[in-house]
């Protein structure tokens, strides 16, 4: 029987480089027993960057861009693509964001065809923007969903992609139960996978918005970790799955 473990990497996995390389050690003696998935806001590229620089280990899985693409090894599921490409009208919606000043796009390496990505000016009032760019998408007919993070990332992906839906296929595709699954997360991008049914780890050091979602949602399926990033993971696998 397998585990799967999705974990986000900046903040998560990544963050505290020696409890990084303790969990990678021990993640490596269960290894065969493991299904690993990292789950990114990243792109594929950059995931594969961060990978090598910090000594990674070689995923089975990498949920991509807020879970807007799927890779095992280097190839795109095609699948996936496809499917959440259903009603998305990538160019109409990018048309409306533009109307918002307080928006600034992402460098083009992080857009992709099924996602667009600002940063929020510090100043702007966060959740009255939020509110009036979700109003503007639902009364203009555009099937999309807004991803806030760090209180500074806005997301835009279609209604059917973020991470949360994404391990949800995988899970599905790989046949394990909800159980044997763990999330582990720090941010608002993370909160889909939350809301799945698994069991999750939020680590100590979590955003604001998380740590809200949290307070108002938690379940007993949802453990807070006391450490930090990659120790905090060591801490909920040990508390769920008791290695
Ligand atoms: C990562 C991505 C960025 C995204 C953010 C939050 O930093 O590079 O595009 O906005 O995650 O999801
Ligand atoms: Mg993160």
């Amino acid at each position: 029987m397998k585990f799967l473990l999705v974990t986000d990497l900046d903040n998560t996995l990544v963050g505290d480089d020696e409890a990084t390389q303790l969990l990678n050690q021990h993640l490596q003696s269960k290894r065969s027993q493991i299904c690993l998935v990292y789950a990114t806001g990243r792109s594929h590229a950059s995931t594969c960057e961060l990978i090598s620089q910090k000594q990674l280990l070689a995923p089975d899985y990498t949920i991509a861009g807020v879970g807007s693409e799927i890779y095992q090894n280097a190839t795109l599921d095609l699948d996936w693509a496809e499917y959440i490409s259903q009603n998305w009208d990538k160019i109409a919606i990018a048309s409306l964001a533009q109307q918002f000043k307080q928006l600034k796009p992402q460098s083009l390496t992080e857009q992709n065809p099924w996602k667009i990505s600002y940063c929020l000016e510090p100043e702007a009032d966060n959740s009255s923007i939020l509110q009036e760019l979700q109003q503007k998408l639902t009364t203009s007919g555009l099937a999309a969903q807004i991803i806030f993070s760090s209180n500074r990332d806005l997301d835009i992906l279609p209604k059917t992609s973020n991470k949360g839906n994404a391990l949800t296929y995988l899970q599905q595709h790989l046949q394990i139960p909800s159980d044997t699954t763990l999330v582990c997360g720090d941010s608002g991008n993370d909160i889909s996978m939350f809301e799945q049914d698994v069991r999750g780890i939020i680590v100590a050091n979590a955003m604001s918005e998380l740590l809200a979602w949290h307070r108002k949602y938690g379940t007993t399926n949802h453990y807070l970790a006391g450490s930090a990033c990659a120790g905090g993971i060591m801490e909920g696998m040990n508390y769920f799955w008791g290695f």
